[in-house]
């Protein structure tokens, strides 16, 4: 795709650089999703998407999961429209679903520091689940507070901010179907 003319999408912004491209997300995505129908044995699988931030990913991934699933969200309090996380989570919504013995797989669009996914998870095992497990689009590899292993990952992230695919600044831009890091 042409970036160097104006994207309407963009607000005026200029892409940088496109980081993943349309075709290489769903080439990755389909292999994440044999990879989950590979992992879990019998058994109820939840598939746990945090929003906002994971909608698009999250719609991908589950077509291609090749197993029985039921899908629910969560959401989380998030970063506002600072980049810079304030560690502070809060549910403002939580699954109607009862998770005792059941596979629970959260699934985020982005590991930054890992505040977000370290509380949820506390908050998620205490409900006695038979497994929780973490697929994450992204992970920056910079997460020093993230204390339970992300099991499935899409990408090793550069450290800059992302936008697209799910990925917002300020609530925008989530709509674009590549990944971009803006000038
Ligand atoms: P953490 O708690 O610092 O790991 O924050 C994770 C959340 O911050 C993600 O779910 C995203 O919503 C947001 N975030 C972190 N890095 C980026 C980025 O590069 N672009 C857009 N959002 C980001
Ligand atoms: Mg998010």
């Amino acid at each position: 795709m042409n970036t160097s003319t104006a994207d309407p999408r963009l607000l005026g912004r200029k892409v940088r650089r496109i980081v993943y491209t349309e075709d290489i997300l769903a080439q990755r995505v389909r292999e994440l999703g044999a990879e989950i129908t590979a992992y879990y044995p019998e058994g109820d699988l939840l598939v746990l998407g945090l929003l906002k931030g994971s909608f698009i990913f999250l719609s991908d991934l589950v077509r291609e999961i090749g197993r029985p699933i039921h899908v629910d969200f969560l959401v989380a309090s998030s970063y506002g429209d600072r980049t810079v996380s304030s560690g502070n989570v809060r549910l403002l919504y939580d699954p109607e679903t009862e998770l005792e013995g059941k596979h629970i797989l959260l699934v985020e669009d982005i590991v930054d520091t890992g505040r977000t996914l370290s509380r949820l998870m506390d908050l998620l095992q205490a409900r006695k689940p038979r497994s929780v497990e973490i697929c994450a689009l992204l992970h920056k590899h910079i997460a020093t507070e993230l204390r339970y292993p992300t099991r499935f990952i899409g990408f090793d992230a550069p450290n800059e901010f992302l936008v697209g695919y799910g990925l917002d600044h300020a609530e925008n831009f989530r709509h674009i179907p590549y990944i971009a890091s803006l000038q």
